[in-house]
């Protein structure tokens, strides 16, 4: 039988090893280094933009649009809301028009791009935009970019019989109509209202009187 000697010095041997190993534990942590952040995952990409061979190397979370603008300068396209919802950053990849805020830039191994400023410039306009001055298819200007790839794009969707929402008959290659254009711009909002003038601007390049 233990006597209440060897039950106190059984009981405060316990305790000191408790102390000790929760000291060691401490100092142990101590003299770890400080975990290092993980380094975002980069990956290189090769795509034409506007002609040119661009070849990158970005955080694979970069989207196309960053890419066009913080990379490679391209400003022309504008970041509206970032989430798909304005078209104020549309560009056109391999001939199709597409939100660059909503893919990632690694994804365009290749591919073709093309911005605004591979459309035209001041002193040579594209068709689009010279039909977008006349008709005063701007205020601001801050959705102008997207406006005129889109409307690019759109005429040629038509053109290739790709049918949309308004179109009524599906059998039949799709009219450039006001509805068929209000409809397939519908991606792509003015927040100052130039709406009608853009309508005008794009029959203008169809040939179509509005
Ligand atoms: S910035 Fe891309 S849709 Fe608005
Ligand atoms: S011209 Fe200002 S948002 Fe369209």
């Amino acid at each position: 039988m233990k006597s209440p000697v060897d039950t106190e010095i059984s009981r405060r041997g316990i305790l000191v090893g408790g102390v000790a190993t929760a000291a060691l534990t401490v100092s142990t942590a101590d003299a770890q280094t400080p975990p290092t952040p993980a380094q975002p995952a980069t990956m290189k990409v090769s795509f034409d933009v506007n002609g040119k061979r661009r070849n990158l190397e970005l955080d694979t979370r970069t989207t196309l649009l960053d890419a066009l603008r913080e990379h490679l300068h391209l400003t022309g396209t504008k970041k509206g809301c970032d989430h798909g919802q304005c078209g104020a950053c549309t560009v056109m990849v391999d001939g199709q028009r597409i939100n660059s805020c909503l893919s990632l830039a690694v994804m365009h191994q290749g591919d073709r791009i093309t911005t605004i400023e591979g459309l035209g410039q001041p002193d040579r306009l594209h068709p689009m935009q010279a039909a977008f001055v006349k008709h005063d298819g701007y205020q601001c200007g801050y959705c102008t970019p997207g406006q005129i790839c889109s409307a690019v794009a759109v005429l040629d969707e038509i053109k290739a019989g790709i049918p949309s929402h308004a179109t009524g008959d599906f059998t039949t290659r799709p009219a450039i109509t006001n509805e068929e254009i209000r409809e397939r711009m519908s991606g792509n909002i003015c927040r100052c209202g130039a709406y009608s003038n853009i309508v005008d601007a794009i029959n203008d390049v169809a040939g179509v009187r509005a």
